[in-house]
């Protein structure tokens, strides 16, 4: 996995227990020493995931809630939450990268999401969000390049994601990863970011 001018810095790449998954799930695992001297786990999310989740969601400012969800919300509900760590395993993937222990203990930094489209099922809209704490250090680039790399294994053709147009950071990710941006038609405070991947 290239790590551009980051010195973000693979540690391992762990086995995962069960063998019969080997293949989706290896490349999934990644322990990282970020360039501020955290070491990060990213890994699936887990259902023990939600507490932790659910806490650091009161440490997002207003700003990165919108730019993820496109519109404001003060938490996330019980619904949202067992949507997001119970994934439908043949139409989402979801990442989490957290603190290197057990999930449910562990503080889950970043959360990057992938969901097929239900009238399309080879298009699939990308979510992420990487707490300001640990942002800036290649973690955005290297969830969404692990996303592109789920899609590519899983028959995805595309990849998309709406973007605020004044989302610079997101923006800039996107780019670095070979996505295209339009329009959003009768929305001019969106950009969509789309990559073909077959
Ligand atoms: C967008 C986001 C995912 C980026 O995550 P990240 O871990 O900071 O991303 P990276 O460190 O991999 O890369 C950040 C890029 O943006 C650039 N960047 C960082 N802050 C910036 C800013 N304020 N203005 C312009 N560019 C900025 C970095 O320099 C880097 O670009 P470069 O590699 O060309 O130098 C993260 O900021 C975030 O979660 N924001 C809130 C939610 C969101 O916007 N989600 C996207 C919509 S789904």
């Amino acid at each position: 996995m290239p790590s551009g001018k980051f010195s973000i810095r693979v540690i391992r790449a762990e086995a995962p227990a069960i063998r019969a998954t080997l293949a989706s799930v290896t490349s999934f695992r990644q322990t990282l020493r970020l360039a501020d001297g955290r070491t990060v786990r990213i890994r699936p999310i887990s259902a023990d995931d939600a507490g932790p989740i659910a806490a650091g969601f009161a440490l997002l400012t207003d700003e990165e809630i919108r730019s993820r969800f496109l519109h404001q919300i003060k938490s996330l509900g019980p619904e949202q939450l067992q949507q997001l760590t119970h994934p439908d395993r043949r139409n989402e993937f979801v990442l989490v990268a957290a603190e290197a222990l057990p999930p449910g203990q562990a503080l889950v930094m970043a959360v990057a999401r992938l969901s097929r489209d239900s009238a399309d099922k080879s298009r699939a809209e990308f979510g992420i969000l990487v707490s300001h704490f640990v942002s800036g250090q290649g973690l955005g680039r290297r969830l969404l390049q692990l996303l592109l790399d789920w899609g590519a294994r899983h028959g995805l053709r595309e990849i998309y994601g709406d973007v605020m147009a004044e989302n610079a950071p997101m923006l800039r990710v996107a780019a670095a990863l070979g996505f295209e941006r339009e329009r959003v038609p009768g929305d001019a405070s969106l950009l969509r970011v789309r990559k073909r991947i077959a």
